[in-house]
């Protein structure tokens, strides 16, 4: 354990916001990317945080998603389209992927000799552009928590390229990988397991902030989790309990704030929502939604859910067992999908208006 962090009684704790609609008040030294460092290091002025939404029950019903606010300005339009060739950095993307090859050996025998591979990730390109929501969306064990992993390094690649701000992510080593760990977050499929049992949640939350040392001292690193905290919507006492003593999408707001505590540029959101009922899904979509207008931020938003996919994402790719199948708009893919898998995952949708009839596509696994 890195860091030991304890509650400081009297600690002045930030004050919730009156409603919802102050919630996007711009921050003092905030403004934009530029203003990171300077947002960061104050992280953040007391009172410039303010709650979420709390988990207040929806009724019972067919699942319905909130109606989408608009993406903020600088969105890319198309995953498909190059980025428009006007020479200048912000045309670059942010991330790009090239032939990802990420292949598990499989052993067998009394000598335990590699006698195959898993491909999990089979030649898989794609690139993000800042401020963009890209959708990987699959079956279970196509291969895209390997993907998210791969462009990390959670799990080192095979084969291909990664660039993160045309920096080569697969050769970076020591301090310039350290730098581009802080830049690249990762919000895990499974928000139980994602989270130490044994550690605080201040300590979880403010642990990125030691490793890199962003912060020191227990008041400051104290301070910044609780902002963190109650700006995904937790009350700031939450820092003082363990994992086991919230609810699912508890710990997901807990693991969102500690993806969110270095500042990054980019995170790659893995089935954030796929352990929640509806109504937790959708608060934990809008949060989402909320901190990537607030901080500029950029997703690979995985899921095997086509519904939330094609609520949360404009563009869209498809995968299935590890190669990408099919990309493009979610016009594009939701109005007229090319690949069998992606009609066949769109034909699995569920209708909420009883009079609609939709005819099932079964894809066999066939022709690729
Ligand atoms: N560490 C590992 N060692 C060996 N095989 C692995 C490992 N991790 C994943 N795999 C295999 O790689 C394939 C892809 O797994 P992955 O977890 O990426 O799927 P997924 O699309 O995220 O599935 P899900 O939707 O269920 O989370 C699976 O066949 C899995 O068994
Ligand atoms: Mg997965």
């Amino acid at each position: 354990m890195l860091y030991q962090l304890s509650y400081l009684p009297g600690m002045s704790a930030p004050q919730p916001s009156a409603g919802r609609d102050d919630k996007r008040t711009p921050m003092p030294g905030h403004v934009n990317r530029s203003g990171r460092l300077n947002r960061l290091r104050g992280l953040l002025p007391t009172g410039s945080l303010q709650p979420g939404p709390p988990d207040v029950p929806r009724p019972l019903g067919p699942p319905t998603w909130p109606t989408r606010r608009p993406y903020h300005a600088g969105m890319s339009q198309t995953a498909t389209k190059p980025a428009p060739a006007t020479g200048s950095p912000a045309a670059e993307p942010l991330l790009s992927v090239e032939h990802l090859k990420t292949y598990f050996p499989v052993r067998s025998g009394l000598l335990q000799r590699v006698t195959s591979h898993v491909k999990a990730v089979d030649d898989v390109s794609f690139t993000l552009a800042k401020g963009e929501t890209l959708g990987l969306v699959g079956e279970s064990g196509c291969g895209k928590t390997t993907v998210g992993r791969s462009i990390l390094r959670l799990i080192e690649p095979t084969g291909g390229t990664v660039k993160f701000e045309g920096k080569d992510v697969l050769s970076a080593t020591g301090a310039s990988m350290k730098a581009l760990r802080r830049e690249m977050q990762i919000i895990f499929q499974d928000p139980a397991g994602s989270l130490n049992p044994r550690m605080r949640i201040a300590q979880i939350v403010a642990e990125p902030l030691v490793v890199h040392g962003i912060a020191k001292g227990r008041d400051e690193l104290r301070d910044r989790a609780e902002k963190l905290l109650v700006r995904c919507g937790m009350p700031a006492a939450a820092a003082d309990r363990f994992p086991h003593e919230f609810s699912g999408g508890q710990r997901q707001r807990i693991g969102i704030a500690r993806a969110l505590a270095l500042d990054p540029k980019f995170i790659i959101c893995d089935e954030p929502t796929s352990a929640l009922d509806v109504s937790i899904q959708a608060q934990i979509i809008n949060l989402l939604d909320d901190l990537q207008s607030e901080f500029g931020l950029s997703y690979l938003f995985i899921s095997h859910d086509m519904a939330v996919i094609k609520h949360v994402c404009r563009n869209i790719a498809v995968m299935y067992k590890g190669k990408i199948v099919e990309r493009g708009t979610r016009d594009e893919i939701t109005e007229n999908p090319q690949h069998r898998y992606t009609q066949s995952l769109l034909s699995a949708v569920p209708e909420t208006d009883p009079r609609t009839q939709k005819q099932r596509v079964v894809f066999d696994g066939g022709a690729m």
